[in-house]
């Protein structure tokens, strides 16, 4: 019988809702890419990751795909994994993934661990006395603070010694406060792209004059590059320091280029990343042989 496989999206994502996003275009190219791939080996269905669990059940596979509101029901997110996995359903990544990956205390773990950081400090809410502190704390001029749980670059703050937070500033969350890295603005940030532990392909994203977030919606580009074997290697270090028995099936690692030359993690993409398969003409090939593989 052929395998079905629910491609987990929600209605900022999903074609003909009221609510898609103007960069939803990444859901239809994902999923072609990955419809092409199975050349009718399975099927693939795109469905709302909140509709009735009885219609999700049903199927083999659940891939977290373009499930991008799930920051805004974080529990019910996990909940919904887990009743899926209970149910039978192969869900990649897994919830166990999900649950480590969707704080980013995890790049602390990866830190300890070895793998090539941006030094960071963590506060459960940062006023204006941290980042007067982080400035002299990383001898920088200029600092970012980012949430510990968010996407998208959302309430994220870049602060210069010139134009520090006002007074009475608090981020309001648990944030990370990093030094600001200026190879993100003069070379951009690289995504490598891992199937099942594999090396599949790269780019780099660089941010729209005067901006520094490389996504699309600040006007961020990316153009396919083939990486040094050094910088590949990087990459793959990383992986192999992720701390789950089985690889995952999909994994965007970001990184950034630290004034000592070596790339940097900025954050493993493992819940439901954008994998940039227009980018790489073997991709759908690649991510379909190993749901496959998945589905025996
Ligand atoms: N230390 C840094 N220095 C310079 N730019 C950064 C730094 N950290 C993040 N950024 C910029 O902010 C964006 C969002 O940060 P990121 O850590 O990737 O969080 P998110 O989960 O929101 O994508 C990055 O893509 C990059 O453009
Ligand atoms: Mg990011």
């Amino acid at each position: 019988m052929t395998k079905r496989i629910a491609f987990l999206a929600c209605p900022e994502t999903l074609p003909g809702s009221p609510q898609r996003r103007p960069d939803a275009f990444e859901h239809d190219l994902q999923l072609a890419a990955l419809r092409d791939g199975l050349a009718g080996r399975a099927e693939v269905v795109d469905i709302d990751w909140q509709a009735p669990l009885d219609e999700l059940t049903g199927f083999d596979m659940a891939l977290l795909a373009t499930a991008w509101n799930y920051t805004d029901y974080p529990a019910q997110f996990l909940a919904r994994l887990e009743a899926l996995e209970a149910a039978g359903v192969q869900v990649c990544n897994p919830s166990e993934v999900v649950r480590w990956n969707s704080d980013k205390g995890y790049l602390e773990q990866l830190a300890k661990a070895g793998a090539a950081s941006i030094p960071t400090l963590w506060h459960d809410n940062p006023g204006r006395a941290d980042i007067l502190a982080a400035f002299d704390h990383f001898a920088a001029d200029r600092v970012v603070v980012k949430r510990r749980v968010g996407a998208g670059a959302v309430g994220q703050f870049s602060f210069t010694r010139s134009e520090p937070p006002a007074e009475d500033w608090r981020m309001g969350c648990a944030a990370m406060i990093q030094p600001f890295l200026p190879a993100i603005q003069s070379e951009g940030e690289y995504s490598l792209i891992f199937i099942d532990d594999a090396f599949s392909h790269a780019l780099i994203k660089t941010a729209r004059a005067g901006d520094y977030r490389i996504q699309s919606l600040y006007g961020g580009q990316e153009t396919a590059i083939t990486p040094s074997a050094e910088d590949i290697a990087r990459g793959e270090g990383v992986m192999a320091m992720l701390p789950f028995a089985e690889a995952p099936l999909y994994a965007r690692i970001d990184m950034v280029r630290l004034p000592s030359g070596e790339l940097a993690l900025i954050e493993a993409e493992l819940i439901e990343p954008y994998l940039y398969p227009a980018q790489d003409a073997g991709f759908g090939q690649r991510l379909a042989e190993a749901v496959l593989r998945r589905l025996g």
